[in-house]
């Protein structure tokens, strides 16, 4: 079967850019299947540095095509600057890459309602990207929305003003929120423009005939599985399913056609955005992590909140994926510390468990392993077989708490510091 899934088994940027741009040689086809603007994936080689928000990660390879699925939600003005930008630098997108009709359009009003709505949280607020994400997901389930197929029909002005009115009346009605849509939406328009000069495709039929000539996908994943809409840390998440079952639903294929799911996950654990993360350090360490490991987003340029791997977090993630392979990135990162903690089990009240609780926010405690560090540079290692002993046994014991072999580990954010361990 030759569908494989890479997703995210923390709260996002484990470096899913990084390794699908290293896999792609290996498929025809690289495919987004949830997520939007909200993302970014960053890709380095050649000492440049890129951050995709939309456009798949397989991109650099021109004889792959890439896929924006229905599941995903495009804001055309991040695309077409996208575009724009990695055309600009002589890299060939337009013509490999293709966007499903399904997928639906984030509008200027929902980047405001999305504003407007963490500004009337307070403290409570999720700390969104503020891209529109969960306006336009609201809009989608709600049956309101505006689809990339809609732009080739002959109603899509009434359409796109009937929206917006209804968002002015949402805004307006609801929020204390000053804004000027005339500001925005000249932008917006010429970018819709843009949009329907590009690739629009039924890109379900597009990626399940490839299937059947026995193609190679690889289904993209943003965020990861502690945002998932379901099973993340409720309601401090985002607004899709970014676990593998989403895949099927974001790309239109059938569970039967995945083969492989690659969950990655990073050597300690950052999140960004508010919500609960039990393993957070609030020291130093913390920090020297945070600096260490550049933790800084990829999309707004936030500090990334830092703290140890927990264990019984990824062990739901890998769970609810169906996980058959692990990839470690940053590993490097940890050669700073002559000792790592791992957490491996909760105390709630008297009780020790691995069981992750209904409510994350709720009181418990992590207890943490101690392990010993490898205070090595482990950036230039390109044979498993030459890594730290420490390092060798930090991952030993990860394969034994979480069941599933480790096929990759990642050194550095390098196309070239990346190691297929020995299974
Ligand atoms: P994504 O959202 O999962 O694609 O991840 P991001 O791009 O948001 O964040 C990952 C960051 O870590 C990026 O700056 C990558 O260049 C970098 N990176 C990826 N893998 C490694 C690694 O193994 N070591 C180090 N030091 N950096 C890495
Ligand atoms: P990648 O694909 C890390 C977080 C936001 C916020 C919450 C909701 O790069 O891993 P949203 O804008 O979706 O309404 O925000 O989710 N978030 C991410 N955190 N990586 C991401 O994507 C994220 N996308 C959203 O910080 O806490
Ligand atoms: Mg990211």
């Amino acid at each position: 079967m030759p569908l494989d899934v890479l997703l995210g088994l923390q709260w996002g940027d484990e470096g899913k850019g990084k390794v699908v741009d290293v896999f792609s040689p290996h498929y025809d086809i690289v495919a987004r299947f949830q997520g939007g603007p909200n993302a970014g994936h960053t890709i380095i080689f050649d000492n440049q540095k890129f951050v995709l928000h939309l456009i798949p990660s397989g991109i650099f390879h021109p004889g792959v095509d890439c896929v924006i699925g229905n599941g995903v939600v495009i804001d055309p003005v991040t695309l077409r600057r996208e575009i724009e930008q990695l055309e600009a630098v002589g890299k060939s997108v337009k013509d490999h890459l293709l966007i499903s009709k399904r997928a639906h359009l984030i509008l200027p009003t929902h980047k405001l309602l999305d504003a407007a709505s963490e500004q009337a949280k307070g403290d409570q607020k999720i700390g969104s990207t503020l891209r529109g994400i969960g306006p336009t997901y609201m809009d989608k389930t709600g049956r309101n929305g505006l689809r990339v197929g809609d732009l080739l029909e002959p109603d899509f002005a009434e359409r796109y003003a009937f929206l917006v009115n209804k968002h002015k009346q949402l805004l307006e009605n609801n929020y204390e929120f000053e804004y000027d849509l005339s500001e925005v939406e000249p932008a917006f328009l010429e970018a819709v423009e843009y949009l329907r000069g590009l690739k629009l495709i039924n890109s379900e039929y597009f990626l399940n005939q490839a299937l059947k000539e026995g193609k190679k996908v690889l289904a993209e994943g943003a965020q990861g599985t502690l945002l998932d809409i379901d099973f993340g840390s409720y309601p401090f998440v985002t607004s899709s399913s970014t676990t593998a079952a989403g895949a099927c639903i974001g790309l239109g294929v059938s569970p039967r056609q995945i083969d492989r799911v690659y969950g990655i996950f990073k050597a300690y654990c950052t999140r960004v955005g508010s919500g609960p993360f039990p393993t957070e350090l609030h020291d130093e360490v913390g920090e020297k992590i945070r600096q260490a490991g550049g933790e800084f987003g990829a999309t707004t340029g936030r500090p990334r909140r830092t703290g140890w791997i927990d264990l019984p977090l990824l062990r739901y993630a890998i769970q609810l994926n169906g996980v058959t392979d692990l990839i470690m990135t940053k590993a490097d990162v940890l050669s700073i510390m002559p000792e790592i903690q791992a957490c491996d089990r909760y105390k709630i009240g008297d009780t020790e468990t691995n069981e992750v609780p209904y409510d994350l926010s709720s009181a418990f405690q992590p207890l943490h392993t101690s392990l010993p560090g490898w205070q090595e540079d482990v950036t230039a290692i390109d044979n498993p077989e030459e890594l730290p002993q420490n390092l060798k046994d930090y991952i030993s014991y990860l394969e034994k708490e979480l069941e599933v072999p480790m096929t990759y580990l990642s050194v550095g954010p390098g196309r070239k510091q990346f190691l297929k361990m020995g299974k």
